[in-house]
C-alpha cells in the first residue's frame, strides 16, 4: 500500500519524484546506519548454470548478486578491456559497496562516487574512503566535476529517480573524456522503455550495446530471497516490514512479479563519447 502510493506519487510529477526519492534514501541511512548493508541494487545472476562463478572473498559472499551486477556492468561483455589505470565515476553510488568492490578488484587509477544523499555520502566516506576512492555529494543532473574528467562513468539502478534523464546524459557527456565510456543499468516500466532507448540513441554518444538483463535480475532476486528476508526480519519493525520487502524485491512482491512478467524490464547500455 505504502509502496504503491509512493510509485503513484512519483508518476505525478518529475520534481516530486526526485524529492521523494531523496527523502527515502536519506531516511534509509538514518534508519539503518550500520555498515553491513552496502549495496542497494537487485543483483545479477548468470542464466547459464555452467558458467563459472565469480570468485569472491568469503566476506563478499552475502553481497554476491549485487556485486555480480557491478562486475557485469564494469566489464560489460568484455568490450571495455578493463578498468586498469582508468579514472572512474559512479553516479548514484548509494552505500558505497559498488565503488569499494571496483577499487579493490578492478584496479582503476581512482574511483569517485557521487550521490545526492548527503547522509549516504558521509556514511560511505566513514566506511570506505581510501587512497583513490572518495565519495562526493552531488546531483546527477548537475555533476560537480570539470569537463573531460573521467574515462568511465558507471550508473547502477539510480537513473529512474532522476527528474530529467536528458539532463543527466548531458552531464555524463560533459564529464567524460573523448573516447570515454558510459555504462548504465536500470529498470523501467515496459511502456516507458522506448523513451529510455530513444534517449540513449539520441544522446550524442555512440551506443555500443544494449542488453536486456531482466531474466538475470529476476534470477538474482530469487536466489537472494532467503538472505534478504532473514535480514529484514532481524532488523525491521513489523509496521515497516511490508514496504521494505516490496522495495527489496522479495519473491511475491509487486516489483518481483512485474519483472518476472516483464511489465518492468531491466536494461544495460554502454555508450562511447566520440
Ligand atoms: C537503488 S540505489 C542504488 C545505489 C548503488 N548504485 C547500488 O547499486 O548499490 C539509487 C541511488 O541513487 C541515488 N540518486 C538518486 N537520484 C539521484 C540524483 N539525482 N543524483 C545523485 N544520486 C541520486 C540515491 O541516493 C541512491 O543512493
Amino acid at each position: 500500500m505504502i509502496a504503491e502510493l509512493f510509485r503513484a506519487l512519483c508518476h505525478l510529477n518529475p520534481t516530486l519524484k526526485k524529492f521523494l526519492w531523496k527523502r527515502w534514501y536519506e531516511f534509509q541511512v538514518d534508519y539503518y546506519p550500520k555498515t553491513d548493508w552496502s549495496f542497494m541494487n537487485y543483483g545479477y545472476a548468470p542464466l547459464d548454470a555452467n558458467q563459472a562463478e565469480l570468485p569472491l572473498l568469503p566476506e563478499d559472499e552475502p553481497n554476491r548478486y549485487s556485486i555480480q551486477l557491478y562486475h557485469y556492468v564494469a566489464t560489460l561483455l568484455g568490450m571495455v578491456p578493463s578498468l586498469t589505470g582508468l579514472q572512474v565515476l559512479e553516479v548514484g553510488s548509494g552505500r558505497g559497496g559498488g565503488c569499494e568492490y571496483i577499487k579493490r578488484n578492478l584496479n582503476p587509477h581512482s574511483i569517485k562516487g557521487v550521490d545526492f544523499s548527503l547522509r549516504a555520502v558521509a556514511l560511505c566516506n566513514l566506511n570506505f574512503s581510501s587512497s583513490g576512492l572518495i565519495f562526493i555529494p552531488g546531483d546527477a543532473e548537475s555533476l560537480p566535476f570539470v569537463d573531460n574528467s573521467f574515462d568511465v562513468v558507471i550508473n547502477v539502478e539510480s537513473s529512474h529517480c532522476y527528474r530529467s534523464f536528458e539532463a543527466f546524459v548531458e552531464q555524463v557527456k560533459r564529464v567524460l573524456k573523448k573516447g570515454g565510456h558510459f555504462i548504465c543499468a536500470d529498470l523501467r516500466r515496459a511502456d516507458e522503455l522506448g523513451i529510455l532507448q530513444d534517449r540513449m540513441r539520441h544522446s550524442g554518444m555512440h551506443l555500443i550495446t544494449e542488453v536486456d538483463i531482466t531474466a538475470n535480475v529476476v534470477k538474482a532476486l530469487s536466489l537472494d530471497h532467503d538472505r534478504k528476508l532473514a535480514h529484514i526480519r532481524k532488523s525491521t519493525p513489523r509496521l515497516m516490514a511490508n514496504p521494505i520487502k516490496e522495495y527489496a524485491g522479495l519473491k511475491g512482491s509487486k516489483i518481483y512479479n512485474r519483472l518476472r512478467t516483464r511489465e518492468i524490464m531491466y536494461l544495460c547500455f554502454m555508450l562511447e563519447k566520440n
